[in-house]
């Protein structure tokens, strides 16, 4: 009989040797922050997501400083084009002068030391609000959406990004954006794969931030994101990802898909981020508002969990929160 000789609550008894065998530890170079850029002028409230908002790219600007003293390593831009520019194909998505490569050449010129990552997806540039081109019956084409991903993708590593994440879910656009990327001489300019992004409804409010949420309507994206009924799928994706040429993956939403996080990591050993998903910080803002959750607890819990999960980072819109709970300690 080991009882009384094992007792796990003798390590636990005090601070130093909580400390002396904590296993994973959360610092500000984990966490990539998400941010909506609009062409309206100051700043506008995301109702479903407080404490976030539309800027523009002064605001942003500012925004970027903040992350900067505050020591997170990466903004990811999110653009949020005038509702009247939308088209069926989703063209300004590849404007050279669009919201996102003006945004992206800003905070290069202004912060060079800053990594700035972008999306590629035609979704908040598209009518229909899907993030591919679509045909008659309403079916999302793939190698069609491809060359539009390829044409964005180029625009976004012409204007300086450093991180590029294509969140589409279409088959073969790592490969197809790696290789234009080689083409063009963009060697050293990082792919993080949105590998294992299934179709959540955790994406609600992130869907009404980038103005998307209206033109999909009652529409769905179950035809190319993951039923979250799989993982193993999940690792089919990542494998491919890897193989096309991505620098890193992602598995999307977050809390909910630890377990997904866990068999990628032990499968493959790559860099591999959580996406805390719109929803997700809604439910936390939410539950915090009520006086029912302790937010910066809650909050910093959840952050862990992705780190004991295996992720080596999360894109999460508590970046900054976490950045400031943190420097408190
Ligand atoms: C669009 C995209 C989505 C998110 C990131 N990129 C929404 C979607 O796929 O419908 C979701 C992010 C979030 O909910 O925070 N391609």
């Amino acid at each position: 009989m080991s009882f009384p000789h094992v007792r796990l609550r003798r390590m636990r008894r005090d601070g130093f040797s909580r400390r002396l065998m904590r296993e994973h530890v959360l610092t500000t170079d984990d966490l990539i922050y998400p941010v909506f850029v609009h062409e309206e002028k100051g700043r506008a409230p995301v109702p479903s997501m407080p404490g976030v908002e539309r800027l523009s790219i002064d605001e942003l600007l500012r925004v970027a400083e903040q992350a900067l003293e505050l020591g997170v390593p990466v903004l990811d831009l999110f653009g949020v084009p005038d509702p009247a520019a939308k088209t069926a194909d989703g063209r300004i998505a590849w404007d050279p002068d669009g919201i996102i490569p003006r945004a992206i050449r800003a905070l290069k010129s202004r912060f060079p030391e800053l990594g700035v990552m972008s999306d590629q997806a035609l979704d908040p540039y598209t009518t229909h609000g899907q993030d591919g081109l679509v045909d008659e019956d309403g079916y999302i084409l793939n190698d069609e959406t491809i060359e539009a991903l390829v044409k964005q993708s180029l625009v976004h590593a012409e204007a300086g990004v450093d991180i590029l994440s294509p969140s589409d879910m279409m088959d073969g656009r790592i490969g197809a954006i790696r290789e234009a990327l080689e083409n063009a001489g963009f060697r050293n300019t990082r792919i993080m794969a949105y590998s294992a992004k299934y179709a959540s409804a955790f994406y609600g409010p992130f869907r009404s931030a980038v103005g998307s949420a209206a033109n999909l309507g009652k529409g769905n994206k179950y035809t190319y994101q993951m039923d979250p009924a799989n993982s193993d799928e999940a690792l089919r994706e990542v494998e491919l990802d890897i193989a096309e040429g991505a620098d890193m993956v992602m598995v999307k939403p977050g809390l909910p898909y630890l377990d997904v996080i866990r068999r990628v990591k032990d499968a493959f050993g790559v860099p591999t981020f959580a996406y805390q998903v719109s929803g997700e910080y809604a439910m936390l803002k939410a539950a915090a508002a009520n006086g029912w959750l302790d937010e910066k607890a809650c909050a910093m819990e959840a952050m862990l969990a992705f780190k004991r999960a295996g992720a080596d980072g999360v894109l999460t819109y508590y970046a900054l929160d976490v950045a400031r709970w943190l420097r408190e300690g």
